[in-house]
């Protein structure tokens, strides 16, 4: 791990070439005013843009050192967070996850032909904790135990085990990896922002026999609640992951970690408010072939990733699209901007897929219709 000072990366990220938030938006200034600036954790500057300043391909390039950090650092945090979150104000509404009885989302992808699977997830920390950077081996083993017994409460269809990373064979680790389960210590941007120390204690999975419904310990959020299913049924996906924070918020003893101008707290700036990502995975070849396709993307309020997480590239044609805005706007708004950005892109496909029938086309556009 670098033991470079906070202002030798400064220096080095303020001549050098990046497009990320965190590039974008610092300045000598604001540099000046917090270089010297601790959390309640002893969190530091260097914390939070360690990662940033050592990959300069980052997105965003900024985590928060634990909740404080949001608010001691909020020089550098609030121009990120409007920039990368599309808001002129630094606010968030109450949570509202709609009337999950009556959705009325329809499927996605009725002719089947594009979508292959669809994935809801939000982040939630433990009030009160410090996020990896500050934490100390003896906080993630704590938080492990208290999310172990939370997800106890489950029953029905979210009922399932935990499994712990430390001692879980090989093989299970692979197989869990290659059905796109289970978190990864590969990625450099979190493991230069201290998110792998003290790996795998207290890091593990929860899931359900059907595996469509799971919770990550300790990864990079304390706590990430996911639903997913093949297809493109959007609403029972939906409802599986409310039903599942409701039953947690009533029935266990965890404390959400929540601020009133920023929603739900998380490690990365751009997963805060609802922390909500609603995805599907897609084949769009020919969209993904013009060169429109990113600026395209970018209208309708959707991100592009790889099928295997954040930073990954893109296997065969098919792509993991969501909505990018997660600040600002409720759970159920959210969704509604993917759902109508999804609708988008299909409608685009189809209109340059030569090779589509009639009948296809109708059904779409029906859908298409009714969605947005
Ligand atoms: N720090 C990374 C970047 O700036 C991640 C951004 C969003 N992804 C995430 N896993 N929080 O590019």
């Amino acid at each position: 791990m670098s033991t470079i000072s906070v202002e030798d990366h400064w220096n080095r990220l303020k001549h050098a070439q990046s497009t990320s938030f965190l590039k974008r938006n610092m300045t000598e200034l604001i540099f000046r005013e917090l270089k010297d600036k601790l959390t309640y954790f002893n969190g530091t500057l260097l914390d939070c843009i360690q990662g940033g300043c050592i990959n300069l391909d980052s997105g965003c390039g900024i985590y928060a050192s634990d909740p404080e950090a949001y608010d001691v650092f909020s020089g550098i945090f609030h121009p990120i967070i409007k920039d990368y979150h599309k808001v002129d104000t630094v606010s968030h509404p109450n949570p509202d996850f709609g009337d999950i009885n009556n959705l009325g989302f329809g499927d996605l992808d009725p002719t089947k032909r594009y979508i292959t699977s669809t994935r809801v997830r939000v982040g939630r920390s433990q009030a009160g904790f410090p996020f990896h950077p500050t934490a100390k081996l003896k906080d993630r083993v704590e938080l492990e135990s208290r999310a172990k017994e939370a997800l106890d409460v489950f029953s029905g269809e979210l009922d399932g085990s935990y499994y712990p990373l430390s001692g879980m064979s090989r093989e299970k680790q692979t197989e869990l990896i290659e059905e796109h389960y289970l978190y990864l210590q590969e990625n450099r941007f979190l493991g230069d922002a201290h998110v792998y120390d003290d790996w795998p204690v207290g890091r593990g999975i929860f899931y359900n026999p059907d595996k469509t419904f799971l919770v990550w310990v300790n990864e990079e959020d304390h706590l990430r609640f996911i639903s997913m299913q093949k297809g493109s049924d959007l609403g029972a996906v939906y409802k599986r992951l409310v039903t599942a924070l409701n039953t947690i918020e009533e029935k266990s003893s965890l404390k959400f970690g929540h601020h009133s101008k920023l929603g739900y707290l998380t490690f990365c700036p751009s997963n805060l408010g609802t922390t909500l990502r609603a995805s599907v995975h897609i084949r769009i070849p020919c969209l993904a072939s013009q060169p429109y396709f990113h600026d395209f993307l970018e209208k309708h309020h959707l991100q592009v990733r790889g099928v295997n997480g954040v930073h990954t590239e893109m296997i065969g044609d098919i792509y993991d699209i969501s909505n990018k805005r997660r600040l600002g706007l409720t759970e159920i708004q959210a969704v509604r901007e993917m759902i109508a950005g999804v609708g988008a892109v299909l409608a685009e496909e189809q209109r340059l897929d030569g090779s589509i029938t009639h009948a296809e086309k109708q059904t779409l556009e029906g859908r298409v219709a009714a969605e947005t």
